[in-house]
């Protein structure tokens, strides 16, 4: 078991992750306008996509109905929350990480919910009541539909308004918030968006540049916004990491990983400089670099086909130290409907912050990607990343899965030795 001999350090979070439109249901923003669009299509799609992965024949008849692929209800967590709290807290959890729904709060341009904000404090209340730490994500992709009409963050002048939300986001409900994610993984919005064309956007390298630049922009101004706020927000942003290592020795394939660090991580730290409190680390992949091509991983796969080699999170977190910013890991997970290899990736993640702080490197904290199933983006209803899993055919009940039980059982043992 991890962490037999390890001190952890006093107050290091050990928690869980979520985002609003994945688990709340009925929101209505440029994602629920964009799943509309294309349900048929990928459902119709699916079976070119994904039939040669072994768990193909378990999902086909969901992964093929275009339903699967339209959040609706989600998980109806917006509802459920108080119960989906009782699982964190009996779970023994010090942390959990969840977005605020803009298009809830600001359906209209200017014009504020406070139904919507009543509940976002009530919630933020109810986790403080349980001793959890709320992680608050401020842009977690999806946007109000008035705001994508005016060409979202593809637009630099649009910024303002994201820095408006977030200003009455933190004056309104700051009080009770420590940890801020002001945006998650805009490589993600931009590659997915703009090249590969599996989140709303266009085909356009142009633009996706424009978001990637724009959204870290967005990060620095809002940094600048919560810190003359209050001193005391912790304000990050969080980036996707992947594990880049050669396929073999030769120069080319050494010289890819040297460039890949430097392009996809270095040179956007570098850019935000010291507009950061901390680095939100969300790691999935291990991508090998053969020559010119990229290959995924190993033979070893996630119900989605993702290598599974989540040891690799220790090599990321070491390369890290040299920015000397400290890190949260504020996602890293895997899709198993069976549960069969969660409890391994878990166990393996926390190996690896353990070595990584053995070796000094400054983490903070460790959130499980994900407290729930839960409606994964372009990919719809059937992975299943929960510590919790979702059953979509009875009513959405909820059932805790054994990893989580024994996630549960290695943080106990670290909060009980954890040192100053
Ligand atoms: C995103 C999550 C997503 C997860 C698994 C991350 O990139 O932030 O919203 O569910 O990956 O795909």
């Amino acid at each position: 078991m991890a962490n037999r001999e390890f001190n952890w350090p006093k107050g290091f979070l050990w928690g869980t992750a979520t985002a609003a439109h994945q688990v709340e249901g009925s929101n209505i923003n440029n994602w629920s306008v964009w799943e509309l669009q294309t349900a048929q299509h990928r459902a119709k799609t699916a079976k070119q996509l994904h039939s040669k992965l072994p768990i193909w024949p378990e999902i086909a008849e969901l992964a093929t109905n275009p339903d699967c692929y339209v959040s609706g209800a989600a998980v109806d967590h917006y509802r459920r929350y108080e119960e989906d709290f009782d699982i964190i807290e009996d779970l023994g959890l010090n942390a959990f990480r969840f977005s605020i729904e803009w298009s809830r709060i600001e359906p209209d341009e200017g014009a504020w919910n406070v139904a919507a904000l009543e509940h976002y404090r009530a919630y933020i209340a109810s986790l403080r009541r349980r001793g959890i730490e709320p992680v608050l994500t401020l842009y977690h992709w999806t946007v109000p539909i008035w705001f994508s009409e005016k060409g979202g963050f593809e637009k630099g002048k649009n910024i303002a308004y994201f820095e408006r939300f977030a200003e009455y986001i933190l004056r309104k409900l700051g009080s009770d918030i420590r940890y801020i994610v002001t945006v998650n993984e805009p490589d993600s919005v931009a590659g997915q968006g703009y090249v590969m064309l599996e989140h709303p956007g266009e085909k356009s390298l142009i633009k996706a540049a424009a978001v990637y630049i724009n959204l870290f922009r967005a990060h620095k101004k809002v940094y600048k916004i919560a810190k003359k706020l209050n001193k005391k927000y912790m304000v990050g942003f969080s980036k996707t990491f992947a594990y880049a290592k050669a396929y073999d020795d030769s120069w080319l394939s050494r010289t890819m990983v040297w460039l890949d660090n430097k392009l996809r991580d270095d040179l956007i730290i570098r850019f935000i400089g010291k507009s950061t409190d901390f680095i939100g680390v969300q790691f999935y992949f291990t991508d090998q670099h053969h020559g010119w091509e990229l290959v995924h991983g190993n033979k070893e796969v996630t119900d989605m086909g993702w290598d599974r080699q989540p040891q690799n999170l220790e090599f990321v977190l070491k390369r890290l130290a040299w920015c000397k910013i400290p890190l949260i890991i504020t996602e890293t997970g895997i899709a198993d409907r069976g549960d069969r290899w969660r409890k391994e990736w878990i166990e393996k993640t926390i190996v690896s912050v353990q070595h990584a702080l053995e070796a000094g490197v400054d983490v903070r904290g460790y959130l499980y990607w994900s407290l729930l199933d839960n409606f994964e983006w372009a990919f719809g209803r059937w992975p299943a990343f929960g510590l919790v899993e979702v059953d979509y055919e009875h009513g959405l009940k909820r059932k805790v899965r054994p990893s989580a039980r024994y996630y549960a059982a290695v943080v106990k043992k670290a909060l009980a030795h954890a040192v100053k």
